[in-house]
């Protein structure tokens, strides 16, 4: 069942829709941000805000990226290494970034919690790589250095909502 608040969030973006379904996508980000990840609880939850098909909803989760089925970090960085951006020096790119996170080359959670990393296809920045995805924000033209930077900034982000700082 979808909270209070949730339910008054999804409430306003319906405003917006002509019908329910064509909110599910909107609908799916708000209890996706329960925590990260969507169960098989939270897609029945949104599949009956809406009046839909489980089976439809399930079908959307596994259809983009940026829906999760499992548990990840708090920052889900999606590194595109397609043959465009490959290219341009994002797959060395990419393991640098496993490397310095002390993930292995298949990508996967930092022990803390804090970064899960994966390969993508085309996140449509061919011309600007190395280019990543982090939650919903992306980050281009980057260089190893440049990441390292992102992820300081990431940890410190987070240490400070921690700490309330
Ligand atoms: S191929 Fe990487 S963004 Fe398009």
């Amino acid at each position: 069942m979808l909270s209070e608040a949730e339910q008054r969030e999804l409430d306003e973006i319906l405003k917006q829709y002509p019908d329910k379904q064509s909110a599910v996508l909107a609908a799916l980000y708000i209890v996706q941000r329960r925590q990260n990840y969507l169960t098989d609880d939270d897609m029945r939850d949104v599949a009956q805000a809406l009046e839909m098909n489980i089976t439809e909803v399930q079908a959307l989760v596994g259809f983009y990226t940026l829906f999760r089925k499992e548990p990840t970090g708090k920052y889900m960085i999606q590194v595109c290494t397609d043959l465009p951006c490959a290219l341009r020096g994002a797959e060395e790119f990419y393991h640098r970034l496993c490397e310095r996170l002390g993930l292995p080359p298949e990508g996967g959670t930092t022990e803390d919690g804090l970064f899960t990393v994966e390969q993508v296809v085309c996140l449509a920045a061919c011309d600007k790589a190395p280019v990543a995805q982090i939650n919903l924000e992306y980050y281009e033209n980057l260089t190893g250095e440049g990441m390292d930077a992102v992820i300081a900034g990431l940890r410190q982000e987070s240490s400070e909502e921690v700490t309330g700082g």
